[in-house]
């Protein structure tokens, strides 16, 4: 991924202290995401970087859907939706996780992704590396490739990328 996202995001990040809960530094993206050049700026970079690598793109509820869905179509590619706890019908495939706050459940349409193909995994925040493990290992399950895992951010002190055992990372900005 190119320094120039790193900068894009750095420079439209708004950092709020105690949100949700007392002690939790939160990392708010809505900033990039209301400035329309700096947006199209991200998708059409991040579309570059990924371009003929990957068949799908799946986003994870709910901010990786933000991401997702216009990388998808920038890609001509289809989007796959990796669900909360009963958000999608029946059937489904699903994996409990620890929160950085909680307990939380992803749940995938086995059918949503096509045997073999090639899927980039995208979501805003890498924290403790739950959500994203978790969202792994179904698309897997569900007989897909992990082609790649893209984080828009990636907060190191909380050890995500362990958790998700040398798998290759794109993270746009680490902090
Ligand atoms: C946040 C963030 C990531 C996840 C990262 O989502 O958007 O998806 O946490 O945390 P982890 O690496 O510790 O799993 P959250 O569940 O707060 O909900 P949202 O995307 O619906 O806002
Ligand atoms: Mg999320």
């Amino acid at each position: 991924v190119p320094a120039s996202l790193s900068q894009l995001v750095s420079d439209h990040l708004r950092v709020v202290p105690d949100f949700p809960e007392p002690g939790v530094l939160f990392r708010d993206i809505t900033p990039l995401l209301a400035d329309g050049v700096a947006f199209a700026e991200l998708v059409e970079g991040l579309a570059d970087h990924y371009r003929g690598r990957v068949d799908a793109v799946a986003g994870l509820e709910s901010r990786g859907f933000i991401l997702a869905a216009p990388l998808a179509v920038r890609l001509g590619t289809g989007m796959v939706t990796v669900r909360k706890g009963g958000k999608l019908p029946g059937p489904v495939i699903g994996v409990d996780y620890e929160l950085e706050y909680g307990t939380a459940r992803m749940e995938l349409r086995p059918d949503s992704v096509v045997n073999g193909s090639r899927v980039l995994v995208i979501d805003d925040v890498l924290a403790t590396g739950g959500t994203a493990a978790a969202s792994i290992a179904l698309i897997e399950q569900a007989g897909a490739r992990v082609e790649a895992v893209c984080m828009l951010l990636e907060l190191q002190d909380l050890g995500g990328r362990s958790v998700l055992e040398g798998r290759h990372i794109d993270s746009v900005l680490t902090v």
